[in-house]
């Protein structure tokens, strides 16, 4: 090639460039009724992926499937504490790589929401804030406060700049096409005076000095500051007013609830949830989002608190293993496909025709005393468990139980002549992460610390000299669960213990076959931390049991959806399995590590996958019944009915009339196949009930 066919090369290649990028940029903006895209209105259905709470293995099959399901957006929170843990020293590897996940979203052809906070509640420890940042002289967290905003506008800055220099920002080409600062700043801000005010107007302000050409969000905040669009957060938002010349947006649709250690599991019915969505928008809404579309797992100390379990569930239309959740899946896709189908009337005319009424945080406290024999010890303590030993000997383990953090620790003990020593371990299992001033809730043991003795004898040990560690030797020094240290240290290999506090287990285990999601059974253990090769899958605390009250099994879908209707898992282990992400595991010889805290027995853990097993379905007459194994194969209709059946699935009953030949036309469509489609009409289940509004409702076996 001479010199000027090399010029002309390089240049068509630029101009190539700027034609390519140019091109995609898109002007996004929005008029009272809706968010605009060149210049059209929108309807938006996206849904939440948290990327850390997934892997990146993980992120192209639940973006796809998000898409299939009817969405064309996905949201998520950048998580400011997984990112910069220490002081200055950022993390944006494997499923903290931010770039790479908005970049999956856009291969999809999605488009992006990024809510930056940096606060971000979610469930997530310490609502997302580093806890270096707590121990800044001067600091006062979400408010006035000159430190506290140097820090954030130093954080958001990294993070906008990194998403633009990728040329992620809708404006530039890439799929974002809004962002959001603080989160639900309005719920509190009451709590601040003056200064909140103040506060919420300096967020703006750092917003908008970004020019990022797409607009922003605040949740949860009316009468929002100047350039702000306020969005509602809720199980319903249809009788949500924005502020003047605002758009009517629904940021999060809580499409379940997440779970807490000890409870029972939440359920959201499909049907409820759908409803909510359909009256928001005939209500004029143009944009929701459900909160969460996959919960994932919150691997890690990375769980909120206290007690948010291991699971973030959410009975969420992707599973935590990223398995389609059905019925919900299936319902919320139909209705997804309708009305982004009347995209053109809704976001044009006015319809309302309805009318309706750890980091687990270890400190050792050592003291020594010279007392005589006395008896009980009692600490007050607000940290989530707590485990005493005298000379070096335990005594109790208590933790809080029943939805209060704060308890008094009681134990009787005996105590020798001469010097004593006492040791306190204190467990924190999730820091807060939400309500005004949160951040400023101490965990710990904050006294007094008392010795009991006969006759009102009381000794106040508040004064002693006490030193503490903070930490777990294992975790952070030796790292005993990094498949490198694995000969570091002499392992038993008989006799192994039972029921015995503070040991480490290890073993190895074959990766099951096929690419069925992976999890660990680990009932009969106490409570720790579980790794595989080296990943922290989370927490573990199996041994907690929810109470026997208030399941309903017959979950009546009608009313008002609250986080305590619709519950199961009474009498049962709060989290039994655990996830092991199919890119944590290699072909053979895979390391376990346990840190068992409580006591356990480890024989009885197993390694099983999940399949999906019972799919059940529901269409109404006029739409059409989808039915997926995931993969699997249809193998047998348990429950087939075209007319009027009652009940929801794993109860579904037979109703007054129905169509004689349902199950049989239902097996010949889908049995031996992955999924199948089938038209919910008279046309393919011809019946004589002349009924109004007949359904056909399904349960199969994968
Ligand atoms: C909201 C919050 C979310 C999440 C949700 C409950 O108030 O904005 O981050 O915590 O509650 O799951």
């Amino acid at each position: 090639m001479n010199d000027c066919s090399r010029f002309l090369v390089l240049t068509t290649i630029i101009l190539l460039y700027y034609c390519f990028s140019f091109s995609f940029a898109l002007d996004v903006s929005y008029d009272e009724k809706a968010l605009t895209i060149d210049g059209e209105r929108k309807i938006i259905i996206s849904g939440s992926i948290h990327y850390p709470r997934s892997t990146p293995e993980m992120w192209p099959s639940l973006i796809k499937k998000a898409k299939e399901g009817g969405l064309n957006a996905i949201e998520t929170y950048v998580f400011w504490n997984a990112h910069e843990p220490i002081y200055r020293q950022y993390d944006f590897s494997e499923n903290l790589d931010l770039v790479r996940f908005i970049r999956a979203i856009h291969d999809e052809g999605l488009y992006a929401i990024l809510r930056i906070g940096p606060y971000v509640c979610a469930e997530w420890n310490y609502g997302g804030f580093p806890v270096w940042l707590h121990n800044i002289p001067g600091i006062a967290f979400r408010t006035n406060n000159e430190v506290y905003e140097n820090e954030m506008k130093n954080f958001t800055t990294l993070i906008v700049d990194m998403v633009r220099d990728e040329g992620l920002f809708a404006s530039k080409g890439g799929p974002i096409i809004l962002a959001q600062i603080e989160n639900e700043y309005g719920n509190v801000m009451w709590s601040y005076g003056n200064e909140g005010k103040s506060y919420i107007n300096w967020c703006a302000d750092l917003a908008q000095s970004f020019h990022i050409g797409v607009p922003w969000i605040m949740c949860q905040q009316s009468n929002p500051p100047q350039g702000m669009i306020n969005t509602c957060n809720g199980w319903y938002c249809d009788g949500f007013h924005p502020s003047s010349g605002i758009p009517k947006m629904w940021t999060e649709n809580w499409s379940g609830w997440y779970k807490g250690w000890g409870q029972k599991t939440p359920h959201r019915t499909a049907e409820d949830l759908a409803f909510a969505v359909a009256r928001f928008f005939q209500y004029g809404g143009m944009l929701q989002n459900y909160y969460m579309y996959h919960g994932g797992t919150n691997f890690g100390r990375v769980s909120g608190g206290p007690y948010i379990a291991t699971t973030y569930d959410y009975d969420a239309p992707l599973d935590e293993y990223g398995n389609l959740n059905q019925p919900k899946w299936g319902h919320l896709k139909q209705l997804h496909l309708l009305i982004r189908s009347m995209e053109d009337i809704l976001t044009h005319a006015v319809i309302r025709n309805v009318e309706y009424g750890n980091m687990m945080t270890v400190s050792f406290i050592i003291m020594t005393i010279e007392p005589k024999k006395l008896i009980p010890l009692k600490v007050q303590t607000a940290g989530h468990g707590l485990h005493a030993f005298v000379n070096g000997k335990h005594v109790r383990s208590q933790w809080a139980k029943g939805g209060r953090y704060e308890f008094d620790f009681e134990s009787k003990i005996k105590m020798k002549n001469g010097t004593n020593l006492i040791s306190l371990l204190s467990v924190t299992v999730g820091l807060e992460n939400y309500g005004d001033h949160f951040d400023e809730i101490k965990n710990g043991i904050h006294g007094p610390v008392k010795l009991m003795g006969d006759n009102n004898q009381v000794k106040d040990l508040q004064n002693s000299t006490w030193t503490y560690k903070v930490g777990i030797h294992g975790i952070d020094k030796k790292k005993l669960y990094m498949r490198e240290n694995r000969y570091n240290r002499k392992w038993e290999l008989e006799n192994l213990p039972t029921d015995r506090m503070f040991v480490w287990y290890q073993t190895t285990f074959m990766a099951p076959m096929g690419d069925d999601p992976v999890v660990l059974d680990l009932l009969g253990l106490g409570k720790g931390i579980a790794w595989v090769n080296g990943h922290n899958i989370g927490r573990y605390w199996p041994s907690f049991f929810a109470d026997d009250n208030g399941c309903d099994y017959k979950c009546d879908y009608r009313g008002t959806y609250s986080n305590s209707k619709c519950l199961s898992g009474c009498n049962q282990s709060s989290q039994r399995w655990y996830h092991v992400p199919r890119s944590f595991l290699q072909d053979d010889d895979n390391l376990l590590v346990l840190f068992e805290e409580f006591g356990g027995n480890p024989a009885n853990l197993k390694i099983q996958t999940v399949t999906v097993g019972t799919i059940c379905a529901n269409a109404y007459e006029g739409n059409k019944l989808e039915l997926s194994c995931q993969g699997g194969t249809i193998s047998e209709i348990k429950f087939a009915s075209y007319g009027n059946p009652r009940g929801s699935c794993g109860s579904f009953e037979r109703g007054t009339c129905e169509s004689p030949n349902t199950t049989t036309i239902i097996e010949n469509a889908c049995v031996g196949k992955e999924s199948c489609v089938i038209d919910a009409s008279e046309f393919t289940f011809p019946n004589n009930c002349k009924l109004v509004g007949q359904r056909l409702a399904v349960e199969a076996i994968c």
